[in-house]
């Protein structure tokens, strides 16, 4: 009897398990803040253009925990967690396993087991923004290619299955669209333009003699060589533009603020380090660094991945349709956590509304599963068809909150 009972208790314990390491530590957060949403600019949007197939698919695998193994897939972790908009979250932080915000141990035992070297090492989430200027890749330099970092991230450090070619392919075309945000007091070659303050004039020449070795001024203010500056070992010299709101500083993000990462390369003379602060800060600035997400903003995100699925249906490429109503489906739970009332205010005077909006989400949900369903048992025109009925509610939803801007 107790035999049979512990026997089965014992069928029953990985089950368990399997449920504990769905779940994060508590505390976690790992969603970008709706409040302070990094901007983003794309090449092809900047030229005017659409998001090719590609980009778009690549912008889609960006946001979607699909690609990941256990524990990541189920906390609903994607690349854009991190690296919101191409940029990075200072707000992310796994106790236990980031040391500060805006950081976590990438070789650590959390996201996969096998791959855990052993020693906490926190590491700073870096910005994407410009990054195909600035190979070879990782804070220290380790790795050449794009493409290779992502199979590495998403393979090692999050135990993925093996991404298929495409998706490799669309999640680099995607990475090779982010561009720094305008800086409207830089030319192309990295010099200040305009009028300058005399802290600024004066900290120009002093860059110029004692950073501009590494921090090369031009298209990345970066020579792509790892160095070591006393942060404890060798790091590639990073890029100093856009720089101005991505504190904490440093590959493990030692350094607080500009006036520490400075002081943490070597020591100056007082009037020469004030010079180049006024200096960095008007290099590294933006004109809007960010603003707060909107629930439009968010929909019109979801419906580029959607938007794919035209194409998914017509090619009858029955696993990219899966992928992309599931990285939707976990996308839209997302989104429902960061607006769960969608317009509070508006809806607060249209209760009849506020009933609605769950309902919604769900609908929306169970729509996207209709057309891979479809899509699976080959009837690619049924699924055309509930696609359709799909995007009349998303954008009756929209509808439902007019408010601009929200
Ligand atoms: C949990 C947070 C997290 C997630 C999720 C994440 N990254 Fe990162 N990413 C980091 C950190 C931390 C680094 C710095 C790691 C290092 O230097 O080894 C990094 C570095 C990078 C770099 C190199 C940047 C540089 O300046 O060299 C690229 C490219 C990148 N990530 C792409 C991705 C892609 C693509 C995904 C999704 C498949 C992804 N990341 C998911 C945190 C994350
Ligand atoms: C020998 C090459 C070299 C020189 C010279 C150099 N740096 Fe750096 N710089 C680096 C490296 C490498 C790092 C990254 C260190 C790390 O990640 O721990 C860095 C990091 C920084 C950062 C932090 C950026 C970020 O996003 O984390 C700032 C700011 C910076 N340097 C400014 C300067 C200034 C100002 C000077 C001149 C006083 C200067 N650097 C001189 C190589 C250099």
């Amino acid at each position: 009897m107790v035999l049979e009972i512990l026997t089965r208790a014992a069928r029953l314990l990985p089950l368990l398990f399997c449920a504990a390491a769905a779940d994060l530590p508590p505390g976690s957060r790992i969603d970008p803040t709706a409040e302070r949403f990094p901007e983003q600019r794309l090449r092809s949007e900047i030229a005017g253009g659409r998001q090719s197939y590609l980009v778009a698919l690549g912008n889609t695998a960006f946001s979607s925990p699909l690609l990941f193994g256990e524990p990541a897939r189920s906390a609903g972790l994607s690349c854009n967690s991190c690296h919101v908009n191409g940029h990075n979250n200072r707000e992310f932080h796994i106790p236990g396993h980031s040391a500060r915000p805006g950081g976590l141990d990438p070789a650590g035992p959390l996201f996969n087991r096998a791959a855990d070297d052993g020693v906490f090492a926190h590491v700073d989430i870096p910005s994407l923004r410009g990054i195909r200027f600035l190979a070879p890749y990782g804070r220290d330099g380790r790795i050449a290619s794009l493409r290779e970092f992502a199979r590495h991230v998403i393979v090692v450090e999050f135990a993925g299955p093996e991404p298929t070619p495409e998706i490799l392919d669309a999640l680099v075309a995607y990475m090779n669209e982010f561009e720094f945000l305008p800086n409207p007091r830089l030319a192309g070659d990295g010099a200040l333009t305009g009028p300058k303050s005399p802290a600024e004039a004066a900290g120009e020449p002093v860059f110029a003699a004692r950073c501009a070795g590494c921090h090369v001024p031009g298209t990345a203010f970066s020579d792509g060589r790892a160095h070591d500056v006393g942060s404890d070992g060798r790091f590639r010299t990073p890029t100093l533009l856009n720089i101005a709101e991505s504190a904490p500083y440093g590959h493990d993000g030692r350094w607080a603020d500009l006036a520490a990462a400075v002081e943490g390369h070597a020591p100056l003379p007082a009037p020469d380090r004030d010079a180049l602060l006024a200096y960095l800060e008007a290099i590294g600035g933006v004109e809007e660094p960010s603003g707060p997400a909107t629930f439009r903003g968010e929909m019109a995100e979801l419906a580029t991945y959607v938007g794919l699925l035209d194409e998914t249906l017509r090619r009858q490429d029955v696993p990219t349709t899966r992928f992309v109503v599931g990285t939707v489906q976990a996308e839209l739970r997302r989104v429902r956590r960061a607006f769960p009332d969608g317009d509070a205010a508006r809806l607060a005077a249209r209760p009849d509304r506020r009933k609605r909006l769950p309902l919604d989400y769900a609908a929306l949900e169970a729509g996207l599963e209709a057309v891979a369903l479809r899509a699976e048992a080959g009837e690619a025109a049924s699924a055309q068809v509930a696609l359709d009925a799909y995007h009349d509610l998303a954008e009756r939803m929209v509808a439902n909150y007019p408010r601009p801007g929200r």
